[in-house]
């Protein structure tokens, strides 16, 4: 009956207020206005629970009254942007030229040593300094090395007065090119230390050389890996390829005939492998077998190169491994279909438009094959040709070598595993060539990355935004400058340093940026550097790992809502600019959805391939309001013991000089502002807005320990709350440690609910979406620990316009609502039964009535069913969910996360990218939100 239904509406209207539902669920007629009842009444008593405990109402009044003293900013995205990327551009120069300055000295050092072939010469291997042997004296190489913990580098012991040296396993160390190379590499210590004096935020500084050796600045102790050795080779990392060769096309052919069988097979196998890990994500490769018939070993990548990204490269390796060896070589039509998709990929303007090279990888039985050449590759030989010859048998070693000499390339003989690593290295000199010939001194920046090398970065996986522990590494190449070597161009190593790309993003401060607003930064294809949306990690178990393709993630799979890609066209041209785009962001881990308009602000960052780019949202984010009050007075209220301010947050830079690294972010703060540490860069708007907000909010601590005092806080209400865009928090604890439920509820480990390097808390950015002094009511689930959360925003109005000046709130246990809720849901037991049928007395604790309260998203706040709380309503009966959406109540909102993963499919090929398409989607998941329609 129609009737009904809008009785059933009105009631949710004046519920609305309070962003609270009640549902009955139940067989037997219910009056309406019974339901009604209860859910006002519920809903007064709670707002006047939440309001006193929290304060709300004291601090709006104390931000009233100081509205004649506060003036109202609205802030000018487009010369934010500027400001930030001309920081940004600054700061990656100078590593740029601490990088320069290693190159030029490598060079020297080279073209001022003469070889020596009997040269003895001692130096720290960082696998074994500090050892002693039996007899208690130091092993060679391993003398003594002082290392001592470090803050600047991640708490590792590091020694900054010296540099010492890595060399994989597989390489002889006392080989005399390599005791040549590291006695020349010397030289780097000084520049090492001189960069380092000049700009303290450098990380870490080092030369990767053509020999295979790596000298890293400060020194560290290599640990072994799980297998006892150091496989680490510093020419398979990507800055190593990326700046020692131009990018590549590859095709590697594989002989997989039965002459193949056994170790051969095995050493092949490892040679693709090999192979694989020397290309990048500039280059271009497909894996065809051949026996007497053609095979690629990816059937969906069938005629075409792909990019050889992390992502790719894994899935070849994958299936290389289930290769099988049967039947007769025949070379001929494996070649003419490599030369065919090389020829086509050029004429196409497909692929890496540069280098292009067959691997070819066989025990030397072939057959007639010249007429190939002929047809494909001669007289230009535009193709160079690489021949690995598996195995001892010599007897084809002519024809092998043959193919690589008429073809611009290089033949090598493998006939053990642990030749093949030097051996396929070598082709890398070969196509670093014509770099070294024109003396192509080019700086280059690689792709984010996350460093799993050095030792530590498991523990930082689990304490540190995500998108924010990953790095960017410049780079570039050294040139022997020696005139006899010039001709044909001798590659020495490449020299480079790490950027973590947090501290790139810390330029562009969070406070400046509001409470949805963020920064980010993508490369000149469109990949992401940093972007708070990024999540490289996935659980697997306990563990955290990376996902395979974390870094080459499209900004427009993380801006999804540019759907015709405006944004990511201007910014992967480089041009300075702005937009604004409707969008649906999400918070709560992709739970709650948000509607936001959120204005894009972006420019390129000169002498490097990076755009940066920034968003406010329009309305409260860009409305900032700044106070003053005096220094004398601001203190005294910042030292109160209730208060913190954001510790990732940068109110002074402590981490230029050595001795401010011991002080926490109010340490320093007020060091500062005691003129105890003039030479401390502080921030000082954030300072200034800082104390403002510590002299307003102060009330609340009197008032927050008065109720306590005073014993009128009832069990359950455990925790007071209030935030400031400045980052201050203040935090009162009504419930001590052993009784309160949310034991882990704001504290350091509750990243969700704090200031970080990368968001506002969760109670601060659903308090300002709603309407300010409404309390908005959540349920948490923190790992099975349940309880509730009230919040509201709070605001300061002059000269006609309003801003969001901060969130305030209370978090209660469930038993205490409950207790309420139960309470008053039910009529009383003199109620009038005569004319009904059913249950009467009605009462929600009845077992034949189900009763909910939903929040505004749709998430269970409180059920008879534990189980239930937390969970979305529709899981938890979809049913009435789905009548509360017809009804009109919630709305459907459907976001894209085109960053999960299908973790069980064994052949991604959907993930392979079509050849020069650099955007591919994989929308994996879907995943239905609601959110309250009457919002
Ligand atoms: C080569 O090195 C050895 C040992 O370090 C040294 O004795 C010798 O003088 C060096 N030769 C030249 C030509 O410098
Ligand atoms: C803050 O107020 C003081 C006087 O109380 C004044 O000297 C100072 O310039 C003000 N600062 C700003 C940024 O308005």
């Amino acid at each position: 009956m129609q009737g009904r239904t809008l009785e059933f509406m009105k009631l949710l209207r004046i519920l609305a207020v309070f962003s609270l539902f009640v549902t009955v669920q139940a067989q037997m007629k219910i009056p309406p206005e019974t339901v009604q009842q209860w859910a006002s009444v519920f809903s007064v008593q709670l707002r006047e629970l939440t309001t006193k405990y929290s304060g709300s109402l004291l601090l709006q009044k104390k931000l009233k009254d100081v509205e004649s003293i506060i003036k109202i900013v609205e802030l000018d995205g487009d010369s934010l942007v500027k400001d930030y990327s001309d920081d940004i551009e600054s700061m990656l120069g100078s590593k740029m030229k601490s990088v320069k300055r290693l190159a030029e000295s490598a060079e020297d050092a080279d073209l001022y040593h003469d070889f020596n072939a009997t040269l003895q010469f001692d130096y720290y291997n960082s696998m074994l300094i500090n050892t002693l042997d039996e007899d208690g004296n130091y092993v060679a190489l391993g003398g003594e090395f002082p290392l001592e913990e470090n803050e600047h580098f991640n708490n590792m012991p590091v020694n900054t007065q010296q540099s010492n040296i890595q060399i994989p396993t597989n390489v002889y160390n006392k080989d005399p090119n390599i005791l040549n190379a590291i006695y020349n590499s010397e030289a780097l210590n000084d520049v090492f230390i001189s960069n380092f004096q000049k700009d303290p935020t450098l990380t870490w500084q080092y030369f990767g050389s053509s020999t295979g050796f790596f000298r890293i600045y400060p020194g560290i102790k290599w640990t072994p890996d799980s297998n006892g050795v150091a496989a680490f080779d510093c020419r398979n990392r990507n800055w190593y390829i990326q700046a020692a060769t131009s990018p590549k096309d590859i095709i590697i052919m594989v002989d997989i005939s039965g002459s193949m069988k056994g170790l051969k097979m095995t050493i092949a196998k490892h040679t693709i492998n090999t192979i694989l890990d020397t290309l990048g994500e500039n280059d271009f490769v497909n894996v065809i077998a051949y026996t007497d018939y053609v095979r690629y070993v990816e059937p969906c990548f069938r005629g075409t190169l792909v990019q050889a990204d992390l992502d790719n490269r894994e899935h070849f390796k994958v299936l290389v491994e289930d290769l099988h060896v049967k039947g007769e070589a025949k070379i001929k039509e494996a070649m003419k279909e490599s030369f065919r998709i090389l020829n086509e990929a050029r004429a196409n303007g497909q692929g890496s438009m540069c280098n292009q090279a067959i691997m070819l990888i066989t025990d030397g039985a072939m057959e007639d094959f010249e007429s190939v050449f002929e047809e494909f590759n001669w007289p230009e030989r535009r193709v160079r040709v690489f021949t690995y010859l598996i195995g001892r048998e010599m007897t084809f070693a002519q024809n092998t070598k043959w193919i690589a000499c008429n073809n611009k390339g290089y033949y090598t003989h493998i006939s053990t595993l642990a030749d093949v690593q030097e051996n396929v290295m070598e082709y890398l000199h070969v196509l670093s060539r014509p770099m070294v010939i024109n003396h192509d001194h080019d700086i280059i920046w690689t792709e984010a990355y996350m460093d799993t090398v050095l030792p530590n970065t498991k523990e930082l996986f689990a304490t540190k935004a995500q998108s924010l522990l990953l790095m960017t590494s410049v780079a570039m190449p050294v040139f022997s400058k020696k005139k006899e070597t010039l001709s044909h161009g001798i590659l020495l190593g490449v020299v480079g340093s790490d950027i973590p790309l947090m501290e790139v993003m810390k330029l562009a401060p969070r406070y400046m940026l509001g409470a949805h607003g963020y920064a980010f930064l993508i490369t000149n294809n469109g990949y992401i550097l940093a972007h708070p949306d990024l999540r490289p990690l996935y659980k697997e178990g306990k563990k955290l790992k990376m996902k395979p393709n974390y870094n080459s993630v499209d900004l427009s799979e993380v801006e999804w809502e540019d759907t015709e890609e405006l944004l990511r066209t201007a910014m992967v041209r480089g041009e300075t600019g702005s937009r604004s785009l409707s969008i649906r962001a999400s918070v709560d881990k992709g739970k709650r959805p948000l509607y936001l308009v959120n204005e894009y602000f972006y420019t390129n960052i000169d002498d490097t391939p990076f755009s940066f780019g920034m968003v406010l949202t329009k309305g409260q984010g860009k409305l900032m309001f700044v106070g003053n009050v005096s220094v004398e007075e601001g203190l005294h209220d910042l030292t109160s013991p209730d208060l913190s301010i954001a510790s990732e947050w940068t109110y002074c830079e402590t981490d230029i000089d050595p001795a401010h690294r011991k002080f926490t972010q109010l340490q320093a703060a007020i060091r500062y502002l005691l003129g105890k540490e003039p030479d401390l860069e502080c921030d000082e708007l954030l300072l200034q807005q800082t104390l403002f907000d510590a002299v307003v909010t102060a009330p609340l601590e009197a008032y927050w320990n008065a109720l306590m005092l005073n014993d009128r806080v009832e069990p359950g209400v455990e925790t007071a709350f209030l935030g400031t865009r400045a980052g201050l928090m203040r935090i009162m604890r009504y419930a001590g440690v052993e009784t309160r439920v949310a034991k882990n509820f704001l504290t350091p480990s509750d990243k969700l609910n704090l200031f970080t390097i990368d968001h506002f808390p969760l109670w601060y950015r659903l308090a300002v979406e709603n309407t300010p002094g409404n309390f908005y009511y959540y349920p948490i689930n923190d790992k099975g620990v349940k309880y509730s959360i009230a919040t509201t925003a709070v605001t300061v109005s002059s000269e006609g316009k309003t801003a969001v000046a901060g969130a305030i709130g209370v978090q209660m246990s469930l038993d205490f609502l409950e207790k309420r809720f139960w309470a008053i849901a039910k009529q009383p037991s003199d109620t009038d039964c005569s004319n009904i049928d059913g249950v009467c007395p009605l009462s929600c604790e009845s077992s034949d009535l189900n009763c909910f309260l939903v929040d505004n998203n749709g998430f269970t706040l409180l059920s008879k069913e534990r189980n239930d709380v937390g969970r979305f309503f529709g899981e938890v009966d979809g049913s009435v969910m789905a009548s509360l959406i017809k009804m009109g109540m919630f709305k459907k909102v459907s976001l894209f996360d085109y960053q999960a993963m299908c973790k069980n499919s064994h052949h991604h090929a959907s993930s392979a990218r079509p050849l020069l398409s650099p955007f591919y989607s994989i929308m994996a998941l879907t995943r239905w939100f609601f959110s309250n329609a009457l919002m």
